[in-house]
């Protein structure tokens, strides 16, 4: 089967699909074809992508004739339904398929269907984080460069920092790089870029981080809409098992983007009136965005054991527990991006450094895991680990 990920439609029209093939288009290969053809190929052993989805048309379980056959052929079968009716999901179920989605969720479709089809490509799709800000100055960028360095060092893995403050960013001055192959270049040859050719492309710090901004190239910033960033992210998780985002702020149109795409908010506050009233705002946008409360977790930077503001009172404020808390150590901070170089090269026994390698766990998805199997000590235990790094 061929490097890029393909998927064929078949069944009824489906907006939701002509929607998620302009959104992975370029990553992920679409094609739309007659339900007999697919499965007349598959009968000759020529399986035509590494997923196919079933549109159910109506009425929807006269349609699943089509998912049992190709199941029984070997094929990979996403079903897309008109409904979440319980007695269908498991008809499409029964009958072989391995997911069930609903048309018009375009997003839940978008990202099950590019991570079944990369699966079925051999491939895993790397965990997107966004270190998102409650107010500016709290700390972001140095959570997120810091944090990025720690994801590699702990598992030799592949990591990209992406910094989506297109105007403004600092990603590059704190690691004292220059702005090189830039956000726009990505997404300008993305069919091009194979994994070779991107790492010979992208900067490489000196940390063995991959890093891509825009800051320096502010002429073509303009040309990027969010659509390019859900296309930047979902080709980037294909090349890294970390894609790391700063430069977020507010709730423009990028910004949304990118925190649709990942897998979890880091949102990052310190202990002051505005920053909490701020983390509180951004709690209750993003139950609004319909995010599930397990994809945001309460960082809090600089963290002051005998400030009033204490993370009960947060938790409180906010109605969300804090799940890490950052140390305060500005001189060390300072000398690391004088130098250019992570705290781990700076300061590598400082608090600080430790608590952002705390993170590392709670990224991964670890403790998320672990607390559900192990019930609520598990939990407790899990966050633990992020918060005693600090102290
Ligand atoms: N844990 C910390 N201990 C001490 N100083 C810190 C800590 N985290 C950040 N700082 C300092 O706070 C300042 C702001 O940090 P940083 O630039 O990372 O914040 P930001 O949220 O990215 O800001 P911006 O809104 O400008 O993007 C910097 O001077 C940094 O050195
Ligand atoms: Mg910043």
């Amino acid at each position: 089967m061929s490097e890029t990920p393909s998927v064929v439609v078949v069944g009824a029209p489906s907006k939701s699909m002509r929607q998620a093939e302009v959104s992975l288009g370029k990553t992920v290969s679409f094609s739309f074809l007659d339900e007999d053809v697919l499965v007349a190929a598959h009968r000759r052993g020529v399986p035509q992508s590494a997923l196919v989805v079933v549109v159910l048309g109506n009425p929807p379980k006269e349609n699943l004739g089509g998912v049992r056959e190709l199941a029984s052929l070997g094929a990979h079968v996403v079903v897309v339904g008109p409904e979440k009716d319980a007695d269908l999901i498991l008809a499409a179920m029964r009958a072989g398929a391995e997911e069930y989605l609903v048309e018009g969720a375009d997003d839940e479709i978008r990202q099950s269907v590019a991570e079944l089809a990369l699966r079925n490509t051999g491939r895993a799709l790397g965990r997107v984080t966004c270190v998102y800000p409650a107010k500016g100055g709290v700390g972001a960028t140095a959570i997120a460069s810091n944090l990025a360095g720690a994801l590699h060092r702990s598992g030799d893995e592949r990591v990209c920092l992406i910094d989506l403050d297109l105007h403004f960013g600092d990603v590059l001055s704190f690691l004292d790089l220059n702005g090189g192959y830039s956000i726009s270049d990505v997404i300008a040859n993305i069919r091009r870029l194979d994994r070779e050719l991107l790492d010979s492309s992208l900067t490489h710090h000196a940390s063995g981080i991959f890093v891509i901004a825009q800051s320096e190239k502010i002429e073509q910033a303009e040309a990027i809409g969010s659509q390019d960033i859900t296309t930047l992210l979902t080709f980037l998780r294909q090349h890294f098992d970390h894609v790391v985002v700063d430069g977020l702020r507010g709730l423009d149109d990028t910004t949304v983007a990118a925190l649709d795409e990942c897998n979890r908010v880091l949102l990052v506050l310190t202990q002051d009136v505005p920053a909490v009233r701020n983390a509180q705002r951004c709690i209750s946008i993003f139950e609004r965005l319909d995010y599930p409360t397990e994809k945001i977790s309460l960082v809090v930077n600089r963290f002051q054991r005998n400030s009033k503001i204490s993370t009960d009172v947060i938790r409180d404020t906010t109605g969300m527990p804090v799940e890490v808390l950052v140390a305060n150590d500005f001189a060390a901070l300072i000398k690391s991006i004088n130098r250019g170089v992570l705290l781990a090269d700076e300061s590598p026994k400082s608090r600080l450094t430790k608590s952002i390698d705390g993170i590392v766990p709670l990224v991964r998805g670890v403790p998320e895991v672990a607390a559900r199997r192990r019930g609520f000590f598990g939990g407790l235990l899990g966050r633990k680990a992020a918060v005693d790094g600090a102290q």
